[in-house]
């Protein structure tokens, strides 16, 4: 049961993050994910180093003109920065909402073969009671669906809404606003066609579930792809193409109870997925939800490549960074343009917004 005090403070939760113009930060890659980003760069990926780059991203200054929550990993929300204050707390006193990603990683779907199944429901009442008291508001759990000949099956589709809606379930208890994540990877080399197929069949899995576990739709937030033909596919869909088949899947799946879409990026360059992004928000539609970012990779990888753990590098990263902050910000807008894209940002920040 849900009380008058939990779904102001959920119901407040989803406001800010939804805030028009703003979208969110993931920065809550887990400890291997963030070692191969950085293995690539050759940056040593020590607990120190993971701290001093996620403090340049959240101290980014004016971030919270473009961004209204950052995603945190466990770690993560348990270190400070230089001047000793707990992450959450830093984007908190700026107008940012802080959330942890509170799932332990897809793993391999027993009885399937190469399926995925994510762990991390056992405890997660008790683990969300405790980053709460850590200053988290909201939470995320990422569920991954693999296209390939003869997958996903039913199986693992059902096998994931029921781990997202049990999580989700939980998270309104404990008050924290759930971002409900399945991805359908775009590996593969399968087409726009067949993305749209597995995607539609991926949310209508998920929305089942969390009817049927009684979550309640007006206080969470859906994080889905875009449906995107395969990395690896002849295929070569428009930004149009891409951005009618998105939003064409959602409105046959995600009802207009849901407060916000906010999106992954999944590997895709940088400025297509801010383009992607702006066409959907252009389409000549009235849309049942806003749709905005929640990307990790998009909005990072220029600024990582940049900083390469280098303290000199700081300020140019977090010029990169803000720019896409800034730009995908627009994007949410319909606002995005080329000429956005070549503006330098940090400088001229203050006098556009
Ligand atoms: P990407 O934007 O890099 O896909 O990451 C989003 C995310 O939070 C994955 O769980």
């Amino acid at each position: 049961m849900i009380f008058k005090t939990s779904v102001a403070n959920l119901q407040s939760t989803v406001k800010i993050l939804m805030t028009p113009g703003r979208g969110i930060l993931a920065a809550d890659e887990s400890e291997t994910t963030i070692a191969k980003r950085f293995e690539g760069l050759a940056i040593a990926c020590t607990e120190e180093n993971r701290r001093r780059y996620r403090q340049l991203l959240i101290t980014a200054p004016t971030l919270n003109h473009f961004i209204s929550g950052v995603i945190l990993f466990d770690e993560t929300i348990r270190q400070r920065s230089d001047d000793g204050r707990l992450f959450g707390t830093v984007v908190t006193e700026l107008g940012i909402v802080p959330g942890i990603k509170v799932d332990l990683g897809a793993k391999p779907l027993a009885g399937s073969l190469d399926e995925r199944i994510t762990e991390g429901l056992d405890g997660l009442r008790e683990r969300l009671q405790e980053y709460r008291s850590l200053g988290a508001r909201f939470a995320k759990w990422r569920a991954v669906i693999t296209i390939g000949e003869k997958i996903p099956t039913a199986y693992c589709l059902e096998a994931n809404a029921h781990a997202l809606a049990r999580y989700a379930a939980l998270c309104q208890e404990a008050e924290l606003v759930p971002i409900v994540e399945p991805e359908v990877l775009m590996d593969g080399a399968h087409s726009l066609e067949r993305a749209f197929e597995v995607t539609q069949a991926t949310l209508e899995s998920v929305f089942a579930a969390l009817r049927s576990q009684r979550v309640v739709l007006e206080h969470m937030l859906l994080k889905p792809n875009m449906v995107l033909a395969g990395a690896d596919s002849p295929q070569r869909p428009g930004v149009q193409d891409v951005a009618e088949a998105t939003v064409r899947c959602l409105r046959r799946t995600v009802p207009p109870a849901v407060p916000g879409i906010v999106f992954l990026s999944g590997g895709q360059a940088p400025q297509l997925a801010t383009a992607h992004l702006n066409a959907m928000n252009l389409l000549n539609e009235r849309l049942s939800w806003p749709l905005s970012f929640s990307f990790a990779r998009a909005l990072q990888e220029p600024a990582l490549e940049k900083w390469r753990g280098d303290p000199n590098n700081v300020t140019a990263a977090q010029q990169l960074f803000l720019h896409r902050a800034r730009c995908n910000s627009a994007a949410s807008e319909g606002r995005y343009t080329t000429a956005l894209e070549n503006e330098p940002s940090v400088q001229s920040v203050s006098a556009v917004k």
